[in-house]
């Protein structure tokens, strides 16, 4: 594995060693064990959009592992390309750093820097896809359930980058993934059939919330308004309507079912306050994880 693009690049294999260098690295981070195998490397970090989880905890990763990480902010850059070229960056941070992590709006831009980067990529979000929280989330699942195996997640509401990594690591790790969404909103027909491309019946995209969380083990939310969207945010409010993961809707679906977001949530939105709050709300071991999966990404990619 030479970049972390998106999980639908990634082999099962190479997803299960994640998986268990992650549960090790995480036991070991817990007994105050250090491993110093970044010592001496760097990681570039380039933001077009704002970040709490995935700055703090590659950062926090990299400084654990004994290395540094290079916050580059939204204002430090803009948007990439508009100073210079993506490619051009990507050859100029090679000469500089040992990795580059990317939070961006198009997708393309990030596989423009594996193109021209010499140096490991780790997207940390595009508009396409969020792999390292749907990996943190894959974790954080088998914590919670002991497996992973025909693990059905419920997602609902949009059908954006998080549905749609969370949908191809369904399809890698053996588990199941409904969707629903407002018309307008789904999951996009090429996106679910690859999905089903890579496992059959892995992915299915429906319109009732009530239909998805039947029999689920996981109920998934994430906003109505993606970072970009903001000009949508009062359209979206109203196309929502009847998709709040709420106690009324959670009354569908079996007790032992556990509810995740990626974060940051709006409450009163997408998810209740008093949902995100209950005990089988497992949205902080989530946001925690991102730490310990990224330890293991950072270890596997930067430390050859
Ligand atoms: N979940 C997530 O990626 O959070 P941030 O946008 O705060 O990084
Ligand atoms: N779908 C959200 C995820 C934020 C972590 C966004 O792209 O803004």
């Amino acid at each position: 594995m030479e970049n972390f693009l998106s999980i639908s690049k990634c082999s099962t294999a190479q997803l299960q060693e994640l998986l268990e260098l992650s549960a090790e690295l995480k036991k070991s981070y817990k007994n105050g064990l250090r491993d110093l195998c970044l010592a001496g490397k760097s990681l570039a970090m380039l933001f077009e959009k704002t970040s709490l989880r995935t700055r703090i905890s590659f950062q926090v990763a990299m400084a654990d592992l004994g290395g540094h990480a290079l916050y580059l902010k939204p204002e430090d850059i803009g948007i990439i390309g508009k100073r210079e070229p993506a490619k051009d960056m990507a050859r100029v941070l090679s000469r500089y750093v040992h990795g580059i992590m990317a939070r961006t709006f198009s997708h393309d831009t990030i596989i423009e820097f594996t193109r021209f980067a010499t140096v490991p990529v780790i997207n940390a979000l595009s508009d396409w896809s969020h792999p390292c929280q749907a990996m943190a989330d894959v974790l954080t699942i088998k914590e919670h359930c002991g497996r992973l195996e025909g693990i059905k997640i419920a997602y609902v509401g949009d059908g954006n980058n998080v549905a749609r990594s969370l949908a191809f690591a369904c399809a890698k790790l053996s588990m199941k993934f409904v969707c629903a969404s407002p018309a307008g909103y789904e999951l996009d027909a090429d996106s679910i059939g690859r999905v089903n491309d890579i496992a059959a019946d892995t992915a299915l995209q429906i319109s009732d919330p009530i239909a998805a969380v039947k029999d689920a083990d996981i109920v998934y939310t994430d906003t109505w308004t993606s970072m970009g969207q903001e000009d949508e945010k009062a359209k979206r409010i109203k196309d929502f309507e009847g998709f709040q993961v709420n106690a009324q809707l959670l009354n569908n679906a079996p007790d032992s079912v556990k509810v995740m977001h990626c974060l940051p949530a709006y409450r009163g939105q997408e998810i209740t306050d008093e949902v995100a709050e209950a005990p089988n709300s497992i949205i902080f071991d989530q946001a925690e994880n991102r730490l310990h999966f990224q330890r293991a990404l950072l270890k596997k990619l930067l430390s050859k």
